[in-house]
C-alpha cells in the first residue's frame, strides 16, 4: 500500500508516533487585536527556553540593525517566515513542551476577518487563553472569542488579563474586568477557568511570578497549562472513525480492500462488528492495517487507521463507522445546531449549501431560525437571515442522513462547518437531532444484519454472474396507468434475460396521503419500512426491483435511503405534471416511448 495515499489530511506517521509518546494538548490563544497574543507567547517560548539556539539574539540583533524596538511578538513572526517560507499564513501552530506535556498552540489573529480561523482552527482545541488588555478592557473579539469558544464547547478557558504594567498593576482594574466578564459569560452559563493577571512584555506571571502582583496567589500561565485536563478523545467513549478513503487492492489476485481514516473516539479490535452510519453496513473486522511494521490488534484515539472486513462491503468516504455493540451515533436529516456565520453573503432559506461533517459532505438548507444574534453585543434579533458575524440557533435540512453525536457525548462528531462556493462560510456544532423516522430502521436492519447468518456470494459476484447491478426502480406520480407501465417494464426486463421482480405497495388502491384511517401515518411508515425490509433481501439477491407507490413523501424516501443506501435506489415520475419535492432521477410520460425507455433502464442497471 502506498504510504503516500493515506497522508491526504493526515498527518504523518513520524508525526502520530511521535504525539503518541507523550501527552499533548492543543490550546487555543484568542483575544482582540494588539491585546498581546504574540507577546505572551513569544514570552512562554523565551522563559522555557523552546526557541531554536540564537532565535533570540537574532531577532534582537536584527531591531537594533533596523533601530526598531525588539518585540516578543516578532519572535514568532520571524519563526512563521521560516515555517512558511514566505507564504503569508494567516493561523499559526506553536509547538512547545514542558516537562509534563507538549503542546501545540493555535494562535488566531485577533481581526473579525480571520475568526474563520477560530471556527476551523480552534475547533480542535481542548483549551483556551483569552488575552485582555487591562488597559482597554473588554472589546468586541473578547465577547465574540469568548462566546465562540463556549459554542464549541471548549470549557477550559484560562483569561488573562495582560498589560497590567500599564495600570500599575492594580488589583481594582483587574477585578472589575473579571467581573465585568463573568457577568457577560453568565447569559451562556460558561466559567472561565481562572483569571490571571500578566505582563507579557515583563514576563509577570507567564512562567515566573511577579513581585509586582503580590496580590495574586494564583497559577501563572505555565502552571495553569499544565493544569488544564486533557481531553484525550477517551478510548471508553464509543467509537467513531469517519471514512477518509477506501483502497482497493488489484495486484496478485489480492481482493482487499482497506477501509481508512482517523479514530475521533474510543477503540477497535480484530473481530469487532463495525457499522458504518449513515448506511447501516455492517461487518467484522479483520485485520487492522496500521502503519507502523508491526500489525496492531486495538487502535485507538488518535491514530489513523486502516482496516479490512470479513466480508466484501462497500462504503464510501463521508460514512462514520461505530461498532455494533455500542452506542450508535445519532443519524438524521434535521439538525438543531448553534452556528457561527462568516460568510460575505447573509445564510439565507432559499439557498443550498454545502454541510461537511467528518469526512462527510451534504447539501443543506436553512429550515428555522430559533434565534439570532450579534456576537459582539448579543443582541437579539428577528431577521430572517443569518447575516457576518451573528449566531445563531438554527434548524438544518440536509439531503442526505448525516451520523453525528451530540457535543457532551463525543465533541469530535458533532461539529461541521458550511461552505458556500468552495469557502467556509460558517461552522457550528450540532446541539440536538429533530425527530425521524430513521433510528428505527435502522434498529430493525442492525438486527437484523447481526442476527441473521448471511449468504457468503457477495453483490459484486452476482453483479458479475448476472450482467445487472441491483436496484430500485421507484415508480411514483399519481398516473393511473404507474402500475400497467410497471409490469410492462418487467415484462421487457424479463424479456431481455434480467433477473427483476416487480412489487405494487399500494396494492388496495388507497394513496398513502389520502388514506383516512386514524392510524394512517403509522400505517404510512409501517408500509415503508415493510418495503423496506424486503426490498433489502431482494437487492441483496442482486434483482432489479421495480416498486409502485402513491403519495410517497421525502421523508419515506429517506427511510428506503437509509435502508437501502442512496445509490440503489432510482426515481421514476410517471406522468406528465410533477408535484413532488422528490427528486427524481428519470420521468415517464404518455408521450414516453416504452421501448427506449426499457433501454434508458437496462443502460442504468450495468452502470449503476
Ligand atoms: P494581533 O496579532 O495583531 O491581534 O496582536 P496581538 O494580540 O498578538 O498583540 P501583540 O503581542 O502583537 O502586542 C501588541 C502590542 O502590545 C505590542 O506593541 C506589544 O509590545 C504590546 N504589549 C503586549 N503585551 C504587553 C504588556 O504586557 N505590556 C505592555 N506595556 N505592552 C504590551
Ligand atoms: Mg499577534
Amino acid at each position: 500500500m502506498g504510504a503516500e495515499s493515506f497522508d491526504r489530511e493526515l498527518i504523518s506517521n513520524e508525526e502520530i508516533a511521535d504525539l503518541n509518546i507523550t501527552e499533548h494538548m492543543n490550546i487555543a490563544i484568542t483575544g482582540h487585536v494588539d491585546h498581546g497574543k504574540s507577546t505572551i507567547l513569544g514570552r512562554l517560548l523565551v522563559d522555557t527556553d523552546s526557541l531554536p539556539i540564537g532565535k533570540l539574539e537574532q531577532v534582537k540583533e536584527t531591531c537594533q540593525r533596523n533601530s526598531k524596538p525588539f518585540e516578543y511578538a516578532f519572535l514568532l513572526d520571524s519563526l512563521k517566515d521560516e515555517q512558511s517560507q514566505g507564504i503569508t499564513i494567516d493561523s499559526c501552530r506553536i509547538f512547545f513542551k514542558t516537562a509534563k506535556r507538549k503542546y501545540i498552540i493555535i494562535d488566531n489573529p485577533g481581526h473579525i476577518e480571520f475568526l474563520k480561523n477560530m471556527v476551523t482552527g480552534a475547533s480542535r482545541a481542548e483549551a483556551a487563553l483569552l488575552v485582555i488588555d487591562a488597559a482597554e478592557g473588554i472589546k468586541e473579539n473578547t465577547k465574540r472569542h469568548s462566546y465562540l469558544l463556549s459554542m464549541l464547547g471548549i470549557k477550559q478557558m484560562a483569561v488573562l488579563i495582560n498589560k497590567m504594567d500599564l495600570v500599575d498593576y492594580s488589583q481594582d482594574v483587574f477585578n472589575a474586568i473579571v467581573q465585568e466578564l463573568c457577568e457577560f459569560l453568565e447569559q451562556f452559563e460558561q466559567r472561565p477557568t481562572i483569571f490571571i493577571p500578566v505582563s507579557g512584555l515583563n514576563g509577570d506571571n507567564i512562567v515566573k511570578r511577579s513581585p509586582h502582583l503580590s496580590w495574586y496567589k494564583g497559577k501563572t500561565v505555565l502552571e495553569q497549562l499544565d493544569d488544564f485536563v486533557i481531553d484525550k478523545p477517551p478510548e471508553d467513549k464509543p467509537f467513531r472513525m469517519p471514512v477518509q478513503d477506501v483502497y482497493k487492492f488489484t495486484k496478485h489476485g489480492d481482493n482487499r480492500r482497506i477501509i481508512a481514516g482517523m479514530v475521533e473516539s474510543g477503540t477497535i479490535t480484530v473481530g469487532e462488528r463495525v457499522v458504518f452510519y449513515p448506511s447501516s453496513k455492517s461487518s467484522v473486522v479483520k485485520s487492522i492495517e496500521g502503519f507502523n511494521a508491526v500489525p496492531l490488534t486495538t487502535v485507538g484515539p488518535g491514530w489513523a487507521l486502516g482496516f479490512t472486513t470479513e466480508e466484501q462491503i462497500y462504503v464510501k468516504r463521508g460514512e462514520c463507522a461505530g461498532l455494533a455493540n455500542e452506542q450508535h451515533p445519532i443519524v438524521g436529516t434535521r439538525i438543531l445546531a448553534h452556528i457561527f456565520w462568516l460568510g460575505k453573503a447573509p445564510l439565507k432559506k432559499e439557498k443550498s449549501y454545502l454541510l461537511k461533517i467528518g469526512t462527510k459532505k451534504v447539501k443543506m438548507s436553512l429550515a428555522e431560525i430559533r434565534f439570532n444574534m450579534d456576537a459582539s453585543n448579543l443582541d437579539h434579533n428577528t431577521k430572517n437571515q443569518v447575516d457576518r458575524n451573528e449566531v445563531a440557533e438554527v434548524v438544518l435540512e440536509l439531503d442526505q442522513p448525516i451520523a453525528f453525536d451530540l457535543p457532551h457525548e463525543i465533541t469530535q462528531t458533532s461539529r461541521f462547518v458550511i461552505v458556500d462556493d468552495f469557502e467556509i462560510t460558517g461552522g457550528g456544532i450540532i446541539v440536538n437531532a429533530i425527530a425521524n423516522q430513521v433510528p428505527l430502521i435502522e434498529d430493525q436492519i442492525n438486527r437484523r444484519i447481526t442476527q441473521w447468518e448471511r449468504s457468503s456470494i457477495d453483490i459484486q459476484q452476482r453483479f458479475e454472474k448476472y450482467g445487472q447491478k441491483s436496484v430500485m426502480l421507484l415508480m411514483i406520480g399519481d398516473d393511473f396507468s404507474k402500475k400497467n407501465i410497471a409490469k410492462m417494464v418487467e415484462r421487457q426486463l424479463f424479456a431481455d434475460g434480467k433477473f427483476v421482480y416487480y412489487l405494487g405497495i399500494d396494492t388496495d388502491g388507497n394513496k398513502f396521503e389520502t388514506d383516512t384511517n386514524i392510524s394512517s401515518i403509522s400505517n404510512d411508515e409501517t408500509r415503508i419500512q415493510q418495503l423496506a425490509e424486503m426490498a433489502s433481501f431482494l437487492l441483496d439477491a442482486g434483482l432489479i426491483l421495480i416498486a409502485t407507490a402513491s403519495g410517497l413523501t421525502p421523508e419515506h424516501l429517506e427511510i428506503l435511503k437509509i435502508a437501502l443506501s442512496p445509490e440503489k435506489i432510482r426515481t421514476i415520475w410517471v406522468g406528465s405534471e410533477r408535484d413532488t419535492d422528490i427528486d427524481v432521477d428519470m420521468q415517464f410520460t404518455s408521450n414516453d416511448d416504452i421501448d427506449e425507455f426499457v433501454h434508458k433502464i437496462e443502460q442504468l442497471v450495468i452502470t449503476v
